[in-house]
């Protein structure tokens, strides 16, 4: 067996760990959910996302190495999310992450997981191709960023305030949906028509994205309509706003920079109705989509693992300690 990473991530809710080998094939990958603590919050509790992480991390280890025959000298490295993330949450992942390079004399990399999101379109694949514009769409991030190569990263345009996921997770919320809201926005949005004409903040300024006023929209319409449309449209009305602005500002990244590849990862890249005006798009651009298998778009460790080979291959070698606010140019 060929040289492997031990990837960990535990930034926010869901612990993962995951074995990939230099090419990016994934050796095994676990996720251990923890939506079941959080829905009746309807959103992330910090102290119980910690809690849990300390309850699975060691058996998930346990489980992900019986899944596959991996000696302990083909381990090469042990790759962790350092952040940015819930402070609670990191810590359980760096300190056994620590814990375990000591024990298996094994070198650990502190990794940013928005490097571990882009990525993520190569997992199980090489799909990307150089240059190649980005748009990340996670809970905590939006942006659109021109990669060069795999590690040199420039952004084009970030968002002011919500992000994308962020608000599909408190739209969700106001329509009464189970956290986290993305997957079940898209769902109820099938069955409806945009009826509803919510605003596209934005929509014609530069690179940069705001989100916060089409969620107040939404809010706004949910509580002053003299009579309300049905749930189903006031969610495929909300999704039509939000995919108009990504796509239309993707159009311009597209137009401005030469790419051979068009990239989308992070939770929201696992949306239906994204995926499919995302291929419109680059048919039109004539540049070829790269998207991550649905289970690489939404947090795992395998993102991590791979990200993790690139730090070793560029010499980066960032202690396994938490840092709160990493941007995506910081290793
Ligand atoms: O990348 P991710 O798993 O975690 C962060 O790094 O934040 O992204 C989570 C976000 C959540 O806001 C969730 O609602 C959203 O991704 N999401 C979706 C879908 N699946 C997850 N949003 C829209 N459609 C989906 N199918
Ligand atoms: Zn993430």
């Amino acid at each position: 067996m060929s040289d492997i990473i031990l990837g960990i991530e535990t930034s926010c809710d869901d612990t993962a760990v995951a074995f990939v080998d230099e090419n990016g094939k994934v050796l095994s990958s676990m996720v251990s959910s923890q939506i079941k603590i959080h829905e009746e919050f309807g959103g992330i509790f910090p102290e119980h996302a910690a809690r849990a992480h300390i309850h699975t991390i060691l058996p998930t280890i346990t489980e992900s190495l019986k899944k596959i025959n991996v000696m302990e000298h083909n381990i090469k490295a042990i790759g962790v999310t350092r952040g940015p993330g819930l402070i609670g949450s990191l810590l359980v992942g760096t300190n056994t992450a620590a814990a375990l390079g000591m024990a298996w004399n094994k070198p650990v990399y502190g990794i940013n997981h928005l490097r571990g999101h882009l990525r993520s379109a190569d997992l199980d694949e090489k799909r990307v191709k150089y240059p190649a514009t980005v748009l990340l769409v996670s809970g905590g991030h939006t942006f659109l960023a021109y990669m060069k190569n795999k590690s040199d990263i420039e952004i084009l345009g970030t968002t002011r305030d919500d992000s994308v996921g962020e608000t599909y997770d408190k739209v969700g919320r106001m329509l009464g949906l189970p956290y986290p809201g993305g997957p079940a926005v898209d769902k109820l949005a099938k069955n409806g028509k945009p009826t509803i004409e919510f605003p596209r903040p934005m929509l014609h300024e530069k690179l940069e994205f705001s989100f916060s006023g089409l969620k107040s929209a939404v809010a706004r319409y949910m509580t002053t309509a003299s009579k309300l449309d049905t749930y189903e449209n006031i969610a495929s009305s909300f999704v039509d706003a939000a995919m108009e602005v990504l796509i239309t500002k993707s159009k311009k990244a597209l137009k401005q920079n030469r790419s051979k590849s068009f990239v989308i990862v992070g939770g929201v890249a696992a949306s239906p109705q994204l995926r499919e005006k995302a291929l419109e798009l680059s048919n039109k651009m004539q540049v070829e989509l790269c998207l991550p298998p649905l289970r690489w778009a939404t947090d795992n460790a395998a993102m991590i693992a791979l990200a993790t080979w690139d730090y070793i291959e560029l010499g980066i070698h960032k202690p396994a300690s938490p840092q709160l606010h990493l941007s995506i140019q910081d290793f």
